[in-house]
């Protein structure tokens, strides 16, 4: 029911984090996943070299996302390797700073709506029509518990994540008579890179941690059992649902 044997699933942002976790999971169910990550890096061959070793089915890409230029570049590395047909698209990179609205200056804002938002949208306008035209595909969007509820410093982080998962809404809704799935996955506080600063305060991690009915950070790894669900056949008739990955953090 969960196997993913002959899929090939792509995992943007998969160098490290909930990315490089999930990507691993979907691997070990039977997918063939091509790791991906803004350019070379250590980081991306550590995680293609641990799952060569651990027998896993991977290649690699590495492009910044979000312009024409930097899909087109994506597109050539995977066509060139055999992988330019994607059955499940993991839309998990993205980028995240620390800034209330008036701290941003326009390219920062620009960057930001680029790689969250329209890599969205190219990625799916660039892999969908296969989708489509086989009858069988999954878009699983990586969200935050931010896209429903603003905070001063996550300011435009959050404004990209709740128009990511409004696209989301939109595409579920256009792509399900394909048999072609879209969902989100929510996470709430991830103990990752992007996080680890913040959290080494201590009394801002309590105070963090006080808020989340479960009493502790998640780790990267708790968000892949939804990614390999969503990616699967027994996900079938589960279209445009927002799924919190979050320790009741949302609640
Ligand atoms: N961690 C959390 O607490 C948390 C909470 C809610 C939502 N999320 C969401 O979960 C997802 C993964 O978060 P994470 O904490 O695992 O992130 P992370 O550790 O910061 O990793 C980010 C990944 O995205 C890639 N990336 C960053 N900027 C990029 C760009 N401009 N172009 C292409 N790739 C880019 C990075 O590639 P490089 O290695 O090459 O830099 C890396 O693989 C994100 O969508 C984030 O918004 C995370």
């Amino acid at each position: 029911m969960f196997s993913l044997n002959g899929r090939k699933a792509l995992v943007t942002g998969s160098s490290r984090g909930i990315g490089r976790a999930i990507a691993f999971a979907l691997a070990r169910a039977g997918a063939h996943v091509v790791l991906h990550g803004s350019k070379p890096s250590a980081a991306l061959d550590a995680t293609f070299a641990d799952a060569q070793a651990q027998g896993l089915s991977v290649s690699k890409v590495s492009s910044a996302i979000g312009s024409a230029e930097e899909l087109a570049e994506m597109r050539k590395q995977l066509e060139l390797q055999g992988d330019a047909n994607i059955d499940i698209l993991v839309l998990n990179a993205s980028s995240q700073c620390y800034m209330k609205v008036h701290e941003f200056d326009s390219s920062t804002f620009e960057e930001m709506f680029k790689t969250n938002l329209a890599s969205c949208f190219q990625l799916i306008n660039q892999f969908v029509p296969y989708m489509k035209e086989q009858g069988w595909g999954r878009i699983i969007s990586i969200g935050s518990v931010n896209q429903e509820r603003p905070a001063g410093r996550f300011s435009v982080y959050a404004a990209t994540k709740a128009a990511q998962l409004n696209l989301m809404k939109t595409c579920a809704a256009d792509f399900a008579p394909f048999g072609v799935t879209v969902n989100t996955i929510t996470p709430g506080v991830i103990y990752t890179d992007r996080n680890a600063k913040t959290l080494s305060d201590e009394a801002f991690a309590q105070q963090i941690l006080s808020k989340i009915p479960a009493g502790r950070f998640g780790a990267a790894e708790d968000c892949a059992g939804a990614a390999v669900f969503l990616a699967s056949d027994a996900a079938s008739y589960v279209v445009g649902a927002d799924i919190a990955v979050a320790g009741g953090f949302q609640l």
